[in-house]
Protein backbone atom coordinates (compact mmCIF):
# COMPACT_ATOMS: atom_id res chain seq x y z
CA UNK A 1 0.00 0.00 0.00
CA UNK A 2 1.20 3.31 -1.11
CA UNK A 3 0.06 6.94 -0.48
CA UNK A 4 2.70 8.91 -1.63
CA UNK A 5 2.85 10.90 1.63
CA UNK A 6 6.28 11.50 1.34
CA UNK A 7 6.14 12.84 -2.21
CA UNK A 8 9.19 15.46 -2.81
CA UNK A 9 10.29 14.80 1.20
CA UNK A 10 14.22 14.26 1.40
CA UNK A 11 15.88 12.72 4.76
CA UNK A 12 18.55 11.10 6.61
CA UNK A 13 17.89 7.68 8.12
CA UNK A 14 20.26 6.27 10.72
CA UNK A 15 20.89 2.77 11.89
CA UNK A 16 20.18 0.55 9.04
CA UNK A 17 22.00 -2.76 9.54
CA UNK A 18 20.28 -5.95 8.11
CA UNK A 19 16.48 -6.17 6.67
CA UNK A 20 15.49 -7.00 10.82
CA UNK A 21 16.63 -3.39 11.62
CA UNK A 22 14.07 -0.92 12.17
CA UNK A 23 15.60 1.65 10.14
CA UNK A 24 15.83 -0.71 7.37
CA UNK A 25 12.19 -1.41 7.16
CA UNK A 26 11.45 2.41 7.77
CA UNK A 27 13.63 3.19 4.46
CA UNK A 28 12.01 0.58 2.25
CA UNK A 29 8.36 2.47 3.32
CA UNK A 30 9.44 5.79 2.51
CA UNK A 31 10.94 5.12 -0.29
CA UNK A 32 7.66 3.33 -1.23
CA UNK A 33 5.81 6.59 -0.01
CA UNK A 34 7.69 8.65 -2.70
CA UNK A 35 10.20 9.88 0.24
CA UNK A 36 14.51 10.30 -0.89
CA UNK A 37 17.22 9.96 1.64
CA UNK A 38 20.19 9.38 2.64
CA UNK A 39 21.55 6.16 4.79
CA UNK A 40 23.95 6.50 7.72
CA UNK A 41 25.40 3.80 9.85
CA UNK A 42 28.48 3.83 12.08
CA UNK A 43 31.64 3.06 9.73
CA UNK A 44 31.98 -0.02 11.74
CA UNK A 45 28.51 -1.19 11.19
CA UNK A 46 28.70 -0.83 7.45
CA UNK A 47 31.31 -3.77 6.98
CA UNK A 48 28.74 -5.93 9.17
CA UNK A 49 25.78 -4.73 7.82
CA UNK A 50 24.64 -4.93 3.91
CA UNK A 51 23.05 -1.19 3.85
CA UNK A 52 24.43 -1.06 0.35
CA UNK A 53 21.75 -3.98 -1.31
CA UNK A 54 19.49 -1.75 0.54
CA UNK A 55 20.74 1.90 -0.93
CA UNK A 56 20.69 0.28 -3.92
CA UNK A 57 17.11 -0.98 -3.18
CA UNK A 58 15.44 2.66 -2.64
CA UNK A 59 18.24 4.76 -5.34
CA UNK A 60 20.18 6.25 -1.95
CA UNK A 61 23.64 6.85 -1.38
CA UNK A 62 25.35 5.66 1.66
CA UNK A 63 27.53 8.09 3.60
CA UNK A 64 29.47 6.58 6.83
CA UNK A 65 29.02 8.61 10.42
CA UNK A 66 29.75 7.91 13.82
CA UNK A 67 26.76 9.51 15.39
CA UNK A 68 29.41 10.15 18.44
CA UNK A 69 31.52 12.07 16.15
CA UNK A 70 30.60 15.75 15.54
CA UNK A 71 32.87 15.96 12.87
CA UNK A 72 30.89 12.80 10.69
CA UNK A 73 27.75 14.20 11.75
CA UNK A 74 29.14 17.96 10.05
CA UNK A 75 30.35 15.99 6.87
CA UNK A 76 26.95 13.85 7.08
CA UNK A 77 24.63 16.34 7.04
CA UNK A 78 26.16 18.98 4.39
CA UNK A 79 26.74 15.99 2.00
CA UNK A 80 23.04 14.89 2.67
CA UNK A 81 22.14 18.44 1.22
CA UNK A 82 24.45 18.34 -1.42
CA UNK A 83 23.14 15.01 -2.85
CA UNK A 84 19.43 15.68 -1.90
CA UNK A 85 19.67 18.87 -3.46
CA UNK A 86 18.35 21.39 -0.43
CA UNK A 87 17.47 21.04 3.17
CA UNK A 88 16.16 18.24 4.97
CA UNK A 89 12.41 17.42 5.49
CA UNK A 90 13.21 14.44 7.97
CA UNK A 91 15.45 12.53 10.50
CA UNK A 92 15.04 8.51 11.82
CA UNK A 93 17.52 8.16 15.00
CA UNK A 94 17.77 4.28 15.25
CA UNK A 95 20.80 4.17 16.94
CA UNK A 96 21.09 1.71 20.94
CA UNK A 97 23.87 0.33 21.81
CA UNK A 98 25.09 -0.75 25.45
CA UNK A 99 28.38 -2.33 25.49
CA UNK A 100 27.58 -3.33 29.45
CA UNK A 101 24.74 -5.44 27.89
CA UNK A 102 26.55 -6.76 25.10
CA UNK A 103 29.55 -7.93 27.28
CA UNK A 104 26.96 -9.72 29.78
CA UNK A 105 27.91 -7.19 33.08
CA UNK A 106 24.77 -7.05 35.11
CA UNK A 107 23.56 -3.24 36.48
CA UNK A 108 24.60 -3.62 39.36
CA UNK A 109 28.03 -4.31 38.12
CA UNK A 110 28.66 -1.63 35.85
CA UNK A 111 31.44 -0.95 33.82
CA UNK A 112 31.25 3.01 34.02
CA UNK A 113 33.78 3.92 30.70
CA UNK A 114 31.67 1.25 28.64
CA UNK A 115 28.26 3.21 30.73
CA UNK A 116 29.64 6.19 29.10
CA UNK A 117 30.51 5.16 25.59
CA UNK A 118 26.69 3.18 25.52
CA UNK A 119 25.33 6.75 26.69
CA UNK A 120 27.38 8.65 24.10
CA UNK A 121 25.77 5.91 21.74
CA UNK A 122 22.63 6.09 22.12
CA UNK A 123 21.44 8.87 23.65
CA UNK A 124 23.74 12.04 23.45
CA UNK A 125 24.48 11.20 19.82
CA UNK A 126 20.69 12.24 19.55
CA UNK A 127 21.31 15.69 21.07
CA UNK A 128 24.38 15.99 18.77
CA UNK A 129 22.55 14.81 15.45
CA UNK A 130 20.27 17.98 16.33
CA UNK A 131 22.69 20.39 17.55
CA UNK A 132 24.27 19.93 14.00
CA UNK A 133 20.95 19.87 11.64
CA UNK A 134 19.91 23.03 14.03
CA UNK A 135 23.35 24.82 13.82
CA UNK A 136 23.56 24.45 9.83
CA UNK A 137 19.53 25.18 9.82
CA UNK A 138 19.37 22.30 7.50
CA UNK A 139 15.81 21.29 8.27
CA UNK A 140 13.13 22.27 6.29
CA UNK A 141 9.88 24.41 8.35
CA UNK A 142 7.26 21.88 9.49
CA UNK A 143 10.20 18.81 9.34
CA UNK A 144 10.46 16.03 11.61
CA UNK A 145 12.45 14.03 13.54
CA UNK A 146 11.89 10.59 15.27
CA UNK A 147 14.17 8.67 17.35
CA UNK A 148 13.47 4.98 18.38
CA UNK A 149 12.43 4.34 22.45
CA UNK A 150 11.83 1.72 24.59
CA UNK A 151 9.38 1.72 27.54
CA UNK A 152 12.24 0.31 30.10
CA UNK A 153 12.18 4.98 30.42
CA UNK A 154 9.19 4.99 32.31
CA UNK A 155 9.02 1.29 33.70
CA UNK A 156 11.54 -1.58 35.42
CA UNK A 157 12.59 -4.46 33.06
CA UNK A 158 15.71 -5.51 34.84
CA UNK A 159 17.14 -6.85 31.66
CA UNK A 160 17.48 -4.03 30.24
CA UNK A 161 19.88 -3.08 32.26
CA UNK A 162 21.94 0.35 31.61
CA UNK A 163 19.73 1.18 28.27
CA UNK A 164 16.70 2.30 30.28
CA UNK A 165 18.29 5.01 31.73
CA UNK A 166 19.86 5.79 28.31
CA UNK A 167 16.56 5.95 26.62
CA UNK A 168 15.23 8.41 29.65
CA UNK A 169 17.89 10.50 28.79
CA UNK A 170 16.93 10.06 25.15
CA UNK A 171 13.18 11.00 25.86
CA UNK A 172 14.23 14.00 27.65
CA UNK A 173 16.49 15.69 25.14
CA UNK A 174 13.63 14.98 22.28
CA UNK A 175 11.47 17.13 24.46
CA UNK A 176 14.24 19.72 25.39
CA UNK A 177 15.83 20.13 21.55
CA UNK A 178 12.20 20.08 20.31
CA UNK A 179 11.06 22.80 22.53
CA UNK A 180 13.89 25.09 20.40
CA UNK A 181 13.65 23.09 17.09
CA UNK A 182 9.78 24.00 17.12
CA UNK A 183 10.11 28.02 18.56
CA UNK A 184 12.92 28.29 16.32
CA UNK A 185 12.40 26.29 12.71
CA UNK A 186 8.93 25.19 13.31
CA UNK A 187 10.01 21.27 13.43
CA UNK A 188 9.07 18.78 14.91
CA UNK A 189 10.42 16.21 17.82
CA UNK A 190 9.20 12.77 18.76
CA UNK A 191 10.03 9.42 20.09
CA UNK A 192 8.48 5.97 19.46
CA UNK A 193 8.15 3.97 21.94
CA UNK A 194 8.17 0.49 20.56
CA UNK A 195 7.74 -3.42 21.26
CA UNK A 196 9.96 -5.35 22.11
CA UNK A 197 10.96 -6.13 18.38
CA UNK A 198 13.81 -9.25 17.20
CA UNK A 199 16.55 -7.17 16.12
CA UNK A 200 20.22 -7.49 16.19
CA UNK A 201 20.32 -4.90 18.93
CA UNK A 202 16.76 -6.29 19.98
CA UNK A 203 18.04 -9.84 20.59
CA UNK A 204 21.13 -8.53 22.40
CA UNK A 205 19.10 -8.23 25.63
CA UNK A 206 18.95 -11.06 28.52
CA UNK A 207 16.10 -12.93 28.40
CA UNK A 208 14.49 -11.38 24.68
CA UNK A 209 12.14 -14.57 23.70
CA UNK A 210 10.80 -14.92 26.92
CA UNK A 211 10.07 -11.03 26.95
CA UNK A 212 8.73 -10.76 23.71
CA UNK A 213 6.07 -13.40 24.21
CA UNK A 214 5.17 -12.11 27.43
CA UNK A 215 4.98 -8.68 25.66
CA UNK A 216 2.28 -10.45 23.25
CA UNK A 217 0.01 -11.79 25.29
CA UNK A 218 -0.34 -8.24 27.44
CA UNK A 219 -1.27 -6.25 24.44
CA UNK A 220 -5.38 -6.53 22.83
CA UNK A 221 -3.37 -5.96 19.51
CA UNK A 222 -0.09 -8.18 19.85
CA UNK A 223 3.75 -6.70 19.37
CA UNK A 224 3.47 -4.09 17.08
CA UNK A 225 6.00 -5.35 14.67
CA UNK A 226 9.42 -3.42 12.69
CA UNK A 227 7.28 -2.72 9.47
CA UNK A 228 4.07 -1.62 11.67
CA UNK A 229 6.91 0.78 13.40
CA UNK A 230 7.91 1.75 9.88
CA UNK A 231 4.13 2.43 9.11
CA UNK A 232 3.78 4.76 12.17
CA UNK A 233 7.13 6.91 11.27
CA UNK A 234 6.13 7.42 8.04
CA UNK A 235 2.92 8.93 9.68
CA UNK A 236 5.07 11.21 11.99
CA UNK A 237 7.01 12.25 8.59
CA UNK A 238 4.05 13.36 6.85
CA UNK A 239 2.35 16.24 6.58
CA UNK A 240 -0.71 14.72 8.48
CA UNK A 241 1.12 15.06 11.83
CA UNK A 242 2.44 18.48 11.62
CA UNK A 243 1.48 19.82 15.33
CA UNK A 244 2.42 16.46 17.07
CA UNK A 245 5.65 17.54 18.50
CA UNK A 246 7.45 16.70 22.46
CA UNK A 247 5.60 13.57 22.88
CA UNK A 248 6.38 9.95 22.82
CA UNK A 249 4.36 8.43 21.76
CA UNK A 250 3.69 4.46 22.57
CA UNK A 251 4.30 2.41 19.60
CA UNK A 252 3.19 -1.15 21.39
CA UNK A 253 -0.21 -2.81 20.97
CA UNK A 254 -1.61 -1.42 23.90
CA UNK A 255 1.06 -2.89 26.39
CA UNK A 256 1.96 0.59 28.07
CA UNK A 257 -1.49 1.12 29.49
CA UNK A 258 -2.05 -2.75 30.79
CA UNK A 259 -2.35 -3.96 34.10
CA UNK A 260 -2.89 -7.90 33.14
CA UNK A 261 -4.47 -9.74 30.45
CA UNK A 262 -6.80 -13.07 30.55
CA UNK A 263 -3.91 -14.63 28.28
CA UNK A 264 -1.18 -13.77 31.45
CA UNK A 265 -3.42 -14.51 34.33
CA UNK A 266 -4.10 -18.04 32.93
CA UNK A 267 -0.72 -18.87 33.79
CA UNK A 268 -1.03 -18.13 37.56
CA UNK A 269 -4.33 -19.39 38.35
CA UNK A 270 -4.32 -22.47 39.97
CA UNK A 271 -6.60 -25.25 37.83
N1 LIG B 1 14.42 -4.17 18.90
C1 LIG B 1 13.70 -3.79 19.94
O1 LIG B 1 13.16 -4.60 20.71
C2 LIG B 1 13.50 -2.31 20.19
C3 LIG B 1 12.42 -1.87 20.98
C4 LIG B 1 12.28 -0.51 21.23
C5 LIG B 1 13.20 0.39 20.70
N2 LIG B 1 14.24 -0.07 19.93
C6 LIG B 1 15.21 0.89 19.40
O2 LIG B 1 15.16 0.92 18.00
C7 LIG B 1 16.40 1.43 17.51
C8 LIG B 1 16.91 0.56 16.38
O3 LIG B 1 17.30 -0.68 16.84
P1 LIG B 1 16.94 -2.06 16.12
O4 LIG B 1 16.13 -2.84 17.08
O5 LIG B 1 16.43 -1.82 14.74
O6 LIG B 1 18.37 -2.81 16.08
P2 LIG B 1 19.61 -2.72 15.04
O7 LIG B 1 20.71 -3.45 15.75
O8 LIG B 1 19.20 -3.23 13.73
O9 LIG B 1 19.93 -1.16 14.95
C9 LIG B 1 20.78 -0.47 15.85
C10 LIG B 1 21.67 0.39 14.98
O10 LIG B 1 22.50 1.28 15.75
C11 LIG B 1 23.67 1.46 14.98
N3 LIG B 1 24.76 2.07 15.72
C12 LIG B 1 25.39 1.57 16.81
N4 LIG B 1 26.40 2.39 17.18
C13 LIG B 1 26.38 3.44 16.31
C14 LIG B 1 27.17 4.63 16.18
N5 LIG B 1 28.19 4.91 17.02
N6 LIG B 1 26.88 5.50 15.17
C15 LIG B 1 25.86 5.24 14.32
N7 LIG B 1 25.08 4.15 14.40
C16 LIG B 1 25.34 3.25 15.39
C17 LIG B 1 23.99 0.02 14.57
O11 LIG B 1 24.97 -0.06 13.58
C18 LIG B 1 22.62 -0.44 14.11
O12 LIG B 1 22.41 -0.16 12.75
C19 LIG B 1 17.34 1.52 18.73
O13 LIG B 1 17.30 2.84 19.25
C20 LIG B 1 16.66 0.57 19.70
O14 LIG B 1 17.02 0.83 21.05
C21 LIG B 1 14.39 -1.39 19.66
Amino acid sequence: MSYNLLKGKKGIIFGALDENSIAWKTAERVHEEGGTFVLTNAPVAMRMGQINALAEKTGSQVIPADATSLEDLENLVEKSMEILGGKIDFVLHSIGMSINVRKGNHYTEQNYDWTQKGTDVSATSFHKVMQTLYQKDAMNEWGSIVALTYMAAQRVFPDYNDMADNKALLESIARSFGYFFGRDKKVRVNTISQSPTPTTAGSGVKGFDGFISYAEKMSPLGNATALDCANYTVSLFSDLTRKVTLQNLFHDGGFSNMGVSDAVMEAFVKK
